[in-house]
C-alpha cells in the first residue's frame, strides 16, 4: 500500500467570518496563543509522517508563504543579540527546500475544486488534506496519525469525524454509518449540508481526510452541490463502494476556529495548557 506522504492545505477563503481582523491578513494567520493557525495544522501533517505540504492559495494570502520561508533579517538580528531562545520558536515554520509547494486557486469555486486544484502536485498517491479553520488538539497523538494508522490498517479513504448536535448538521459532511469497530465506522453514504431533519446520522466531518487519488477524476467534471461549490464530499461519496471507505472518530479535542466563539475558546484552552500563563489567564476567569 502506498504511504500518505502529501498533504493538501486548502487556505484560498476569505475569512469574511473575522473582518475586519482579516482584511489584510489571512485567517489561517490568526494567532492562537502565539502561533498561526495553519502552523498547528502543518505541525500535525509533520507529526502524521507527511513529507510535502501543499498550500492551495489565493490573492491576498503572502503572509502563509513568508511564514513557511527564512525570515532572513530577523533571524539574523536574534542570532547576533544571542536570543537562541527565540530561534527556537522559528523551528517549526522551516521546511527542508522543495517540501512546500504552492498553487492558486484563482476563483472560490468550493473545497472540491480547491483540492482539484493541487491535482498534479499529488500524483497518483494517497494523500491527506487538512482545513486549518478546525484546531484538532491531541498534541500526543494528533488526529492525522490516528487516520494514517487506520488507513494502513484498512487502506482507501478515511475521514475524521465527531459527533455534533442535531440541529447542528445542516453545517457539515454527514456520515451515514455502516459497521463500528471501536473508533473506525464503515462509511455507507456521505452528505454534505443535509437539510435539518434529513441527516443519516449526526458522525461529522471536521476537516481532515485520507483520500485515493481516483477522487480527483470524480472532481474533474465539476459538477456543483450545496451551494452551488464543487463539493468534495460529493466526490468522495461516489468512491463508496468502490473503495474501503472509513470514518476514524477522533480522539481529543475539537475547537472551530472558523467561528468567533470556537476561535476564544481555543486561546482560553490552549493558555491554560501553558505553565507560564495558566496562573495569570485562570486568575483573570476568576475575576469575570
Ligand atoms: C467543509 C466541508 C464539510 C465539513 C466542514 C468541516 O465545510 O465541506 O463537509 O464538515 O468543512 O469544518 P465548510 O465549513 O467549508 O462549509
Amino acid at each position: 500500500m502506498k504511504k500518505v506522504r502529501k498533504a493538501i492545505f486548502p487556505v484560498a477563503g476569505l475569512g469574511t467570518r473575522f473582518l475586519p481582523a482579516t482584511k489584510a491578513v489571512p485567517k489561517e494567520m490568526l494567532p492562537v496563543v502565539d502561533k498561526p493557525l495553519i502552523q498547528y495544522a502543518v505541525d500535525e501533517a509533520r507529526a502524521a509522517g507527511i513529507e510535502q505540504m501543499i498550500f492551495v492559495t489565493g490573492r491576498g494570502k503572502s503572509a502563509i508563504e513568508d511564514h513557511f520561508d527564512i525570515a532572513y533579517e530577523l533571524e539574523d538580528t536574534l542570532s547576533a543579540r544571542d536570543k537562541s531562545h527565540l530561534l527556537e520558536t522559528l523551528e517549526g515554520s522551516r521546511f527542508a527546500p522543495g517540501s512546500i509547494a504552492y498553487v492558486r486557486q484563482q476563483e472560490p469555486l468550493g473545497l472540491g475544486h480547491a483540492v482539484w486544484c493541487a491535482r498534479d502536485l499529488v500524483g497518483d498517491e494517497p494523500f491527506a488534506v487538512l482545513l486549518a479553520d478546525e484546531l484538532l488538539w491531541n498534541p500526543g497523538y494528533p488526529c492525522l496519525k490516528q487516520m494514517v494508522e487506520t488507513h494502513e490498517e484498512k487502506g482507501g479513504n478515511v475521514i475524521a469525524v465527531l459527533e455534533v448536535p442535531e440541529e447542528h448538521t445542516d453545517r457539515y459532511g454527514i456520515v451515514d454509518p455502516g459497521a463500528r469497530d471501536g473508533n473506525v465506522t464503515e462509511v455507507r453514504g456521505f452528505v454534505e449540508k443535509p437539510k435539518l431533519g434529513t441527516a443519516p446520522s449526526r458522525l461529522a466531518a471536521v476537516g481532515r481526510y485520507i483520500i485515493q487519488p481516483a477522487v480527483f477524476g470524480l472532481l474533474a467534471e465539476g459538477a456543483r452541490g450545496a451551494g452551488g461549490e464543487i463539493q468534495l464530499t460529493d466526490a468522495l461519496a461516489r468512491l463508496i463502494g468502490k473503495q474501503p471507505f472509513h470514518a476514524q472518530t477522533f480522539q481529543g479535542v475539537r475547537h472551530d476556529c472558523g467561528d468567533k466563539a470556537g476561535f476564544i475558546q481555543a486561546n482560553i484552552a490552549l493558555a491554560l495548557e501553558r505553565p507560564d500563563l495558566e496562573p495569570a489567564i485562570r486568575a483573570f476567569l476568576k475575576t469575570i
